[in-house]
């Protein structure tokens, strides 16, 4: 058996389409025009290459997009008075801070500044309680991303035993928790498995689904899985250059050897990526219309 391949490429460009229509309608009907600005802190190559995208994405969706570069040695003050200034921007209805920021710099102090309103990360605070609490909110990008195609690729995820490898914040925490919710791709049974797991494959061999988010190259392998299985790999990892300089990515899960057993598989690139930053627009249109009390 080979397994179907999940595409987050295909799905990710239906969701776009769907955001493109809905914010020429809400230009056309209310005068309103989503806008994102996105904060990057130095020069690190993945999150140049990630703030790019993520700007180039709202363009094509027509949201109005600002892109703010400041150098690696900015202090926390001057940082904060900039988002201080966002969250009073009536043109800007989502701020993202691009992490990793510098050591020097408190993060929780700057996701704590965002007005939660314009948390279009859905990293406040307020925003995880209410997400803990199953109330509406900004759900982080990637989890929602993860929920987006296990929905629309029609997998069941009630009564199924779910495994997460990772407990992150922005990943491994938020879609172990949502995937038990009362609500569709939950109802799940989940396990969440991180470095001081004893014995990881006997958690990941029964699993029907498992989500890995681990930063480890290929360490998902194809005798740690059960046949039948659904593989989402947010896994993104840098394992060597061409010779033309572009980065070859690897995900968690050993691709080609895990295809052969699974049912579904994300693949890496083209599976959660696009998914991540897909979802971080449907949250600024969300905040648009919150903010116009459209919703
Ligand atoms: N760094 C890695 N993933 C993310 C993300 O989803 N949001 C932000 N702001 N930074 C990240």
């Amino acid at each position: 058996m080979s397994a179907k391949i999940i595409s987050g490429t295909e799905t990710a460009k239906q969701i776009r389409e769907e955001l493109k229509t809905e914010v020429a309608e809400l230009k056309e009907k209310h005068g309103v025009v989503p806008g994102l600005v996105t904060i990057l802190v130095g020069e690190d190559p993945a999150s140049v290459s990630y703030v790019t995208a993520k700007n180039k994405t709202a363009h094509n969706l027509g949201i109005h997009s600002e892109q703010v570069t400041k150098p690696a040695d900015i202090s926390e003050e001057e940082l904060l008075a900039l988002i201080d200034q966002y969250n009073k921007d009536p043109k800007i209805h989502g701020i993202l801070v691009q992490l990793p920021l510098p050591k020097h710099i408190n993060e929780a102090r700057v996701l704590y500044a965002i007005d939660p309103d314009k948390d279009v990360d859905g990293f406040h605070p307020v925003n995880v309680g209410k997400m803990m609490l199953g109330e509406p909110c900004f759900l982080p990008c990637t989890p929602h991303g993860i929920l987006e195609l296990l929905v629309r690729a029609g997998v069941e995820t009630s009564g199924a035993e779910v495994v997460v490898i990772g407990r992150s914040n922005i990943v491994g925490k938020p879609i172990a928790n949502l995937m038990l919710q009362k609500r569709p791709a939950g109802n799940a049974t989940v396990t969440l498995c991180h470095t001081r797991t004893k014995d990881l494959a006997f958690h990941t061999k029964r699993a029907d689904i498992i989500i890995a988010a681990v930063g480890v190259p290929k360490m998902v392998t194809a005798d740690m899985v059960k046949e039948g299985v659904v593989i989402i790999d947010v896994g993104v990892n840098r394992i060597g250059k061409t010779e033309s300089g572009k980065a070859i990515l690897a995900g968690d899960v050993d691709f080609e050897a895990v295809k052969e057993k699974a049912a579904a598989i994300t693949p890496v690139p083209g599976g959660v990526g696009p998914m991540t930053i897909t979802m971080l627009m449907k949250n600024t249109v969300q905040a648009a219309k919150q903010a116009a009390g459209l919703l």
